[in-house]
């Protein structure tokens, strides 16, 4: 049966954490041919570094997907690095050939009141998520110009669209990826390059657990229509659609996937 994705070469950032684990499964196997990017164990970040085990991770994944008959090879990125999307995106063109699609997945969360805020700690949300996705499409275009086309799917989240009383450096990356995204998508277009983003509402993954404190999970499932947290795969089949020409009319758009969160 036909894949999804089947001839596409996609570049997945932060492959190793829960989401993106679970794209780099799902797409897989859709058909994709992957290049799983995470920060390695070494990590260049120290204060607020994602613990250790998720490049091991990555790589785990990697290795799953060959052992099933899927292709899939690893890249150490430090996604505020520039030097290091470059030579990201040209072992992927090395590899596979080409470059379709980039998920601009990885991502880190800071939890604290505007009080508590730090300049160093904004610095730091801001280089990761902002810039990281900044520079994911600026190595990405150029590749997906020699290629003819190419998606790029960039995290955002529902803390892009509503407020939260809290997190506020977290919110300003995830609000500026919203139009960075619009903005990006309306310069490419002509291009062949479409530029959308995911908006995931609450997922129990390593981002969550490492830094919204326990007592606060009951009532945040209180916020949600639906009353629980969404499972990775449920974010999976939105990136899968997003990276596939199913999504062909779509460009600057918000795939907002939250069990109703921003609905009230
Ligand atoms: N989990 C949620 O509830 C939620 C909600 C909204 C948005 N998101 C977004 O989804 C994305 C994935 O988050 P997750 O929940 O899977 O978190 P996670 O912590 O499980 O995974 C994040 C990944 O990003 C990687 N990473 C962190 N800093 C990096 C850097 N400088 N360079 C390269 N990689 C780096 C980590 O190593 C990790 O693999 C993030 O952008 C996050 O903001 C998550």
């Amino acid at each position: 049966m036909a894949g999804r994705l089947d001839g596409k070469v996609i570049l997945l950032t932060g492959a190793g954490g829960g989401l993106g684990s679970a794209q780099a499964r799902l797409m897989a196997q859709e058909g994709a041919t992957l290049m799983l990017a995470n920060l390695p164990e070494d990590p260049i970040i120290a204060e607020g570094k994602p613990p250790s085990g998720l490049w091991d991770n990555a790589q785990n994944v990697a290795a799953e997907i060959r052992d099933a008959g899927g292709k899939a090879d690893v890249v150490a990125l430090d996604v505020t690095k520039e030097d290091q999307w470059s030579a990201a995106v040209a072992k992927t063109e090395q590899t596979f050939g080409k470059l379709d699609v980039l998920v601009n997945n990885a991502g880190i969360y800071y939890h604290a009141g505007l009080l508590d805020h730090t300049i160093d700690k904004f610095h730091q949300i801001v280089s990761v998520n902002q810039l990281g996705v900044l520079l994911g499409m600026k190595a990405a275009v150029p590749a997906m110009r020699r290629n003819g086309k190419g998606s790029i799917v960039n995290f955002a989240s529902i803390y892009g669209i509503a407020g939260a009383g809290v997190s506020t450096a977290y919110q300003s990356t995830k609000g500026a990826v919203r139009l960075m995204t619009k903005s990006a998508a309306l310069e490419f277009v002509g291009d062949n390059i479409r530029i959308n983003a995911i908006c995931p509402g609450m997922f129990d993954t390593n981002l969550f657990e490492s830094s919204v404190p326990k007592e606060a999970w009951g009532p945040l499932v209180d916020l949600v229509p639906m009353k629980r947290f969404g499972k990775p795969e449920e974010i999976a089949y939105g990136t899968v659609f997003l990276a596939s020409d199913e999504s062909s009319f779509m460009t600057g758009a918000d795939l907002v996937i939250d069990g109703g969160y921003t609905c009230p």
